[in-house]
């Protein structure tokens, strides 16, 4: 399903969905497929950020999941394209749980330069100092790498993933609700760390939120979807202050504003 390609004249995509369809079999006997992902088409820059955006069930994890290679499609392809330099996995996901990634024995740095030995056939001096690299990175350093991930925060563990993502130097980094499950205040500090890993390097990003505020603070480009459909996309800026589409609208509307304040309830 992920094959290579030469870039067209001009731009320089990093990947190309072409009308992708995933459907579920059917849950009992007699009952239809589920159509979870149904003729979704895009691109993504080489060093850009597309956010897929949509209520829940809309089928951003679903066509996440097959663009990193953990799901297989039912018809369209992936085509991911390698820059030239070298890259050990090209898609990397980074989840909303990052518990579910690591290992609650292993200590944050050797489960690090583990990784990096095993995955990246670093030797052991190598494999050590790219793990404090990361590790200041995604600003931890070794008092962090010394602890098992229950003793992190949460924003601390998703550091730790995106470090783990980072390590095997992908051209595409997919963020599913990475952040959704952060306070507000922390959440700002993930965000701006990743606006600063795409500054610094060519890594693009595909950012699946259900979150339109968080996504207007990382993302230049935008997918809407609706069930398994893309309803509208366009530069972010332009979908959220002009959406075309009437779902987009409903979207936005579901966003409390500036100056909105929680009302409280009488019961
Ligand atoms: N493994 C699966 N088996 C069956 N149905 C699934 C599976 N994964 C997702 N779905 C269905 O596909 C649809 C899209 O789900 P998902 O991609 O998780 O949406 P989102 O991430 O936008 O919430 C939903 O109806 C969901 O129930
Ligand atoms: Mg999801």
């Amino acid at each position: 399903m992920i094959r290579a390609a030469v870039p067209a004249d001009g731009d320089d995509p990093v990947l190309v969905v072409d009308r992708l369809r995933k459907e579920f079999p059917a849950q009992s006997r007699g009952g239809s497929a589920s159509v979870a992902v149904d003729d979704v088409s895009f691109t993504l820059e080489r060093g850009g950020s597309l956010a897929v955006v949509g209520e829940s069930g809309s089928g951003k994890t679903t066509t996440a999941r097959v663009v990193a290679g953990l799901e297989r499609a039912t018809s369209g392809t992936v085509t991911v394209t390698s820059g030239g330099r070298p890259v050990v996995r090209p898609v990397q996901m980074v989840f909303q749980d990052p518990f579910a990634s690591l290992d609650p024995r292993q200590r944050i740095g050797s489960g690090l330069t583990e990784l990096l030995r095993v995955r990246c056939g670093l030797g052991r001096a190598a494999a050590l100092e790219r793990t404090a690299g990361l590790l200041a990175e995604v600003g931890l350093d070794e008092q962090h790498a010394s602890r098992l991930p229950r003793e992190l925060s949460g924003g601390q563990r998703q550091r730790v993933a995106i470090a783990r993502a980072l390590a095997l130097r992908p051209e595409i980094l997919i963020l599913d609700e990475a952040v959704a499950a952060l306070d507000v205040s922390v959440q700002a500090q993930v965000l701006n760390l990743l606006r600063g890993i795409r500054e610094r390097s060519s890594v693009a990003f595909l950012f699946v939120s259900h979150d339109l505020a968080v996504v207007r603070q990382v993302t230049d480009h935008c997918l809407v979807m609706r069930h398994g459909r893309v309803v509208e996309q366009g530069r972010t800026a332009d979908v959220l202050d002009h959406p075309q589409n009437p779902y987009t609208q409903e979207l936005l509307d579901a966003v409390p504003g500036p100056g909105w304040k929680p009302r409280r309830r009488s019961v």
